[in-house]
């Protein structure tokens, strides 16, 4: 997979990208990820890429002819254009599911107090990563990549995400436990220690619709 991201911070993204499962499906070839600050398409002679929004009010707002200028110059055929902006689609497992299975994603991250309107006309998807306001899409940018990378081919044991919460009939995740069988007077429950794999994956189960039930009722219904 292939991934560019248009940010006007691309330093933001260098030990995000740099550490751990990201890193190495970068150094496997499993995702490649660009970063383009797109401050470098402005055709503004101060390499403005931010102006005041007519009919007044607070703050600065992104202007279109840089990343337009930027979009079309990465895009193909084969790309997906993602906007980052809390009016998007709320994030969800399944939507990462969905992106893990293109070739090319295109995020653009917005800044400042927002962006014109005609930038959505490029985005073939606008996604909100929650019900909360960010400075800028750089974060979301990141819970997009770090989310579909783990889902690409090879990438991580595939059973670990068949487990994953919110997967699984949106269940939560069940209870796991390593050594020692008892730490602080905290027990390891006796039916892990069993060896009987049948039983073990019945009290997960269920386990799993306790915790939903208690700790998110919503994904049940
Ligand atoms: N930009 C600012 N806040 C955001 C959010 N919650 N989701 C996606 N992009 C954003």
């Amino acid at each position: 997979m292939k991934i560019d991201i248009l940010s006007l911070f691309p330093e933001m993204f260098d030990n995000v990208f740099n550490e751990s499962i990201i890193k190495r499906a970068i150094n496997d070839n499993k995702v490649s990820i660009k970063i383009h600050d797109f401050r470098e398409f402005t055709l503004d002679p101060h390499k403005k890429v931010d102006d005041t929004p007519y009919g007044g009010g607070a703050g600065m707002v992104l202007t279109p002819q840089p990343i337009f200028d930027c979009v079309e110059s990465i895009k193909t055929p084969e790309s997906k254009v993602i906007l980052l902006t809390p009016d998007g689609v709320p994030y969800k497992q399944k939507i990462a599911y969905d992106l893990s299975k293109e070739s090319h994603l295109i995020i653009i991250c917005g800044h400042y107090e927002g962006f014109d309107e005609r930038i959505r006309t490029l985005a073939d998807l606008e996604i909100s990563i929650g019900d909360y306001v960010l400075t800028g899409g750089e974060i979301p940018a990141m819970v997009l990549v770090d989310s579909i990378t783990r889902l690409l081919p090879g990438v991580i044991n595939e059973q670990s995400h068949l487990d994953d919460s919110f997967n699984d009939k949106f269940l939560l995740d069940y209870p796991t436990y390593t050594k020692p069988r008892e730490f602080r007077g905290m027990e390891v429950p006796e039916v892990l220690l069993s060896g009987d794999h049948a039983k073990i994956a019945e009290w997960r189960y269920n386990e799993s619709v306790k915790k939903t039930k208690e700790r998110r009722p919503d994904l049940m219904s």
